[in-house]
């Protein structure tokens, strides 16, 4: 989709959807006050009123509600109506008058970007395994997005960019080889990037057990997938991310009932938001150092599958019961965790993972769960997360949650029999692994699929891409 900034007013903008935004208090403008349909104009947030300048032309009107409350949160919503709007008639364009910006701490550059996101977001159609009856060909995709003032048009066009990026991230992978390749493409395109990648004899030769333990009930190898990015001077922090990329979870022997299970193949939405945040970043050449590390495999039952009971050992030498084969996310994630500080050299550390059904009884689809072992660090990735509407909540640490993880035989318990404050739980599991490094936790199982946002609705919707490019900028400064 084209995206383009311009100067002249809405109304000589040529498109097939004219959209404006309406605040609570504020009459139409001037030219648009008596056309057809103009009385139905209403600022209510999410109102919509169609109105007719001529035969050919739609104007949309779209409340905005509050001027106050007017944030890119806001925009990106509006942004998804107009979508819609425009798919009734096969529009293939739409042209936006930004709204102004209600006060000096919204940037007007961050709005635009927000009507790009929203509407890259809500454009994105995932259909290709869907055949189609010639005589009914699939709707017209939007082809162009104009926004009349402010912003730069690269501003916008890498909005465009890392949505679409966000959109496709999710869709892509159904199996750890299909994402260790997935990553060595990224790595291939981009100079500033290297990959590498473990399969499942060098994990055991070096001691992955909880990534080994997980993958061993699968016929499809593990794969632990590293990328080095390199932009800045080797003195410079380097950030590292951790991603879950389980590309399906049964629950292995501990399996998980028939209903809805088929929607565990988003239970790699961190690893692959990871992957795909490292490719937007490169894109954009961010100056910062980053490295990334995405453990992938299915979590199966069978023959040779890890049994309740099992004990194992993670690469930093820790032991644990593994007494719930589907609590695997932590498994995998706590030799990663290691694997990043260890051997890739990480300064400080950010996971991301669909680890807790707990966090969708907290948080519902609003918030991730965040949990971390440093303030400073979690700020920074709490005001990302606000930004890109990509939202996190902290929740605490404390030892008495540390007690729960503890093993009866082993160092840890992956699962304990108290069902307590399992999203806590998982966080204070993990913190075992990060080697006391600055570390923030996002528990995205709430997140990451299924929201009902107009601009995401019940899908995937690409959590934490948006937010880490968007942390990525702030770090690079
Ligand atoms: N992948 C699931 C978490 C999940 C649940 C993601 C719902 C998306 C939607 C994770 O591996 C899991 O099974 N967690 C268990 C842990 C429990 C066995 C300690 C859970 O949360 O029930
Ligand atoms: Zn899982
Ligand atoms: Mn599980």
């Amino acid at each position: 989709m084209d995206v383009e900034v311009a100067s002249e007013p809405l109304e000589s903008i040529e498109a097939d959807l004219h959209a404006l935004g309406l605040f609570e208090g504020d009459r139409l403008p001037e030219a648009f006050r008596d056309l057809p349909g103009a009385q139905d104009a209403a600022a209510g947030f999410r109102k919509l009123a169609l109105l007719r300048p001529g035969a050919e032309r739609r104007l949309l009107v779209v409340g905005l509600g509050k001027r106050e409350d007017l944030g890119p949160e806001r925009l990106r919503v509006v942004a998804a109506l107009a979508v819609k709007e425009a798919s009734r008639d096969e529009g293939r364009r739409i042209a936006w008058a930004l709204p102004e910006s209600p006060h000096g701490a919204v940037r007007a550059e961050a709005l635009a970007a927000a009507l790009v996101e929203g509407t890259v977001l809500r454009s994105y159609r995932f259909d290709r395994f869907k055949s189609r009856d010639p005589e009914d060909p699939a709707p017209p995709t939007l082809e162009r997005l104009v926004v009349a003032a402010g912003g730069s048009a690269t501003d916008l066009a890498e909005a465009a960019e890392v949505a679409h990026i966000a959109a496709e991230a999710v869709n892509r992978a159904r199996t750890p080889t299909y994402l260790a390749d997935r990553a060595r493409e990224i790595a291939a395109t981009h100079e500033s990037l290297s990959v590498d990648v473990l399969g499942r004899d060098q994990l055991e030769e070096r001691g992955m057990g909880g990534l080994v333990a997980v993958a061993k009930g699968s016929a499809e190898e593990p794969q632990l997938i590293s990328l080095r990015y390199t932009a800045a001077n080797a003195g410079a922090e380097t950030l590292g991310l951790v991603g879950k990329a389980v590309t399906f979870d049964t629950g292995g022997i501990s399996i998980k009932p028939a209903a809805k299970m088929e929607e565990m193949k988003m239970d790699m939405s961190g690893g692959a938001a990871v992957l795909e945040s490292l490719a937007a970043i490169a894109e954009l050449r961010l100056p910062l150092n980053i490295v990334a590390c995405v453990p992938a495999t299915e979590n199966m039952p069978g023959g040779s599958a890890t049994k309740p009971g099992d004990i194992i050992s993670q690469l930093n030498g820790k032991t644990v019961e593994v007494n719930n084969t589907d609590a695997e996310g932590r498994l995998i994630l706590a030799d990663a965790l290691t694997y990043c500080v260890r051997e890739l050299g990480a300064d400080r550390l950010l996971d991301i993972a669909t680890l807790t059904g707990g966090v969708i009884t907290a948080l519902g689809s609003t918030y991730a769960g965040a949990i971390s072992n440093d303030d400073e660090w979690v700020e920074r990735v709490l005001d990302a997360a606000e930004r890109t509407g990509e939202l996190a909540w902290r929740l605490p640490l404390h030892p008495e949650y540390k007690e729960l993880t503890r093993g009866k035989v082993a160092d840890l318990t992956n699962s304990s029999a108290k069902r307590k404050a399992s999203t806590i739980y998982g966080g204070s599991f993990l913190e075992e692994f990060v080697d006391g490094k600055p570390w923030v936790h996002l528990d995205i199982a709430g997140t990451a699929w299924d929201v009902g946002r107009e601009y995401v609705g019940n899908g995937p919707t690409g959590y934490g891409v948006r937010l880490l490019v968007d942390l990525a900028r702030d770090l690079a400064g």
